[in-house]
């Protein structure tokens, strides 16, 4: 079995999905609150966990389809037990083999991407993936720019694809995205790269 999904199969045993959803809701929830959702969209959500994103996501009016995959059956058994909206579609399976019969207008990925490695043939199937204008919202705390996060690699013991933003920016810009990059921070948070670097959020148009 592949040893990213078998990690985190055992991360949603032991509640860390849920901790998952703290960790990220505050730079997520803000960076999402910036986008102005109002023409009808479809959305996907790679390596979605417990699938938190997807629920928010599909509570918008003009959300058609809010799709989460993940390559950790036991995340998606829990996104789906706690499916609220039947626009909420969830599959067990990796970015890199998912099929779908519909292109999508908005992706998105908290966290996920570099555990692709390398991520550039992940990211070409992300552009793929998406309709011609869709936009691709990739978020990371995981960059070398970040120095306090890079000792993950070590911690958890797992494939990690670790670039600094200047690289990441790169990568987006020569798979074919017109790239954009912020930075959303948690200046309240204990931890101190909460609220120095806090997350790299990389915005890519198609
Ligand atoms: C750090 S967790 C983040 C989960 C969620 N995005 C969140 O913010 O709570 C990363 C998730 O991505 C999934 N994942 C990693 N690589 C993947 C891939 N290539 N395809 C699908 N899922 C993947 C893992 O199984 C895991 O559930």
């Amino acid at each position: 079995m592949d040893k990213t999904a078998k990690y985190f199969d055992h991360w949603a045993n032991i509640g860390r999905s849920e901790d998952m959803e703290k960790g990220h809701g505050t730079t997520v929830n803000k960076f999402l609150s910036k986008i102005s959702f109002e023409k009808k969209f479809s959305f996907l959500d790679i390596g979605c966990g417990n699938g938190w994103v997807v629920k928010k996501i599909a509570q918008l009016d003009t959300c058609t389809r809010s799709v989460g995959i993940d390559k950790s059956k036991n995340m998606i058994r829990k996104a789906k037990k706690t499916k609220i909206s039947t626009k909420e579609q969830y599959y067990t399976t990796d970015l890199e083999s998912s099929k779908f019969s519909a292109k999508f207008d908005v992706i998105f990925s908290m966290e996920s991407l570099y555990y692709s490695v390398p991520m550039e043939p992940a990211l070409h199937k992300v552009y793929k993936l998406l309709k011609n204008g869709g936009i691709f919202y990739c978020g990371t705390d995981f960059y070398k720019d970040n120095h306090l996060t890079t000792r993950w690699i070590k911690d958890m013991k797992i494939p990690m694809d670790l670039r600094s933003e200047s690289e990441w920016k790169k990568m987006f810009k020569e798979v074919g995205f017109k790239t954009r990059i912020k930075h959303v921070t948690d200046p309240k948070n204990k931890t101190k790269w909460k609220r120095e670097f806090g997350t790299l959020f990389l915005i890519g148009i198609k």
